[in-house]
């Protein structure tokens, strides 16, 4: 953590409902009263097991799932944003300038390189086309993607081929909020490590970070703090709000539902 210690990002009684439309509305509830802060520099990693919602709250914070109920909130310091009801229009610059998420899976367009991929982010913000060019290869380089893979189109790659244009494009653009979905997932221990640094170089300049991560020699070295999310996430089973433990000294009580509708 930094000397900054004020949360840059905090979630306070956070549900979320599925809404399954093509299922008859059928609601899936999968989170309920969640509570977290997250200071600039630091890496707070996610735990629990497959399927209670770990990348679904990521998915949250970056706007792709709507939140059901509870805050999140993004603080800067002249104020604070509140991300539960910002307008879509806003995603746009938010996604640009200040969070970035490296997916579990690359989303592949066909007939863009993987050079350009991972140009993309920094081209957003208007930077130089040759400085964007540098600092992709430098990424790739770096993860040791070989050269004569950069200006083709990744459909074709490997898992872990993917993965690394992937992570490279997530931190080129050195957002201010990382979400990082088990980006070492499908790499070599060689991959791993430089993921690590890329990890503890980003926390160095004071990124806040959230992150998945399976390998628990990669989680012993990059974990600031974990945070266990057996309590509040219902994995999709429904629950009595009694049973539901606040995890650490910072999550709320568990809070009845919320059956909002939600995007997803
Ligand atoms: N878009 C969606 N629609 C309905 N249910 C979903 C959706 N995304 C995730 N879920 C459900 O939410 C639960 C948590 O999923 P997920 O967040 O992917 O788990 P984890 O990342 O911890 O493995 C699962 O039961 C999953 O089926
Ligand atoms: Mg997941």
């Amino acid at each position: 953590m930094t000397a900054n210690s004020s949360p840059f990002l905090s979630a306070s009684s956070l549900d979320k409902t599925f809404v399954l439309h093509a299922q008859g509305g059928q609601q899936l509830a999968v989170m309920r009263g969640l509570s977290l802060s997250l200071a600039p520099g630091e890496c707070l990693v996610l735990a629990g097991r497959s399927g209670i919602g770990k990348s679904t709250l990521l998915k949250m914070v970056n706007g792709n799932y709507r939140v059901s109920g509870g805050r999140l909130t993004l603080h800067f310091d002249d104020g604070a944003l509140e991300l539960s009801d910002l307008p879509a229009q806003a995603w746009h610059r938010l996604r640009r300038d200040v969070i970035g998420y490296v997916s579990q899976f690359l989303r592949v367009v066909p007939r863009v390189s993987a050079r350009e991929v991972v140009m993309e982010p920094l081209l957003a913000r208007g930077c130089d086309t040759h400085d964007a060019h540098q600092r992709a290869e430098t990424l790739l380089a770096r993860l040791n993607l070989p050269e004569r893979l950069w200006a083709l189109a990744p459909g074709t790659f490997s898992g872990g081929e993917q993965q690394r244009v992937n992570i490279a494009r997530g931190f080129i653009a050195e957002h201010p909020l990382l979400l990082l979905d088990e980006p070492t997932a499908s790499l070599d221990s060689a991959n791993r490590d430089v993921v690590v640094e890329l990890i503890q170089e980003a926390k160095a300049r004071g990124t806040a970070m959230l992150g998945i991560f399976h390998d628990e020699e990669v989680r012993t070295r990059v974990a600031d703090r974990l945070l266990p999310l057996e309590g509040h996430m219902l994995g999709g089973t429904e629950m009595p709000a009694s049973s539901a433990m606040p995890v650490s000294s910072e999550s709320s009580s568990a809070t009845a539902p919320s059956h909002k509708e939600s995007l997803q």
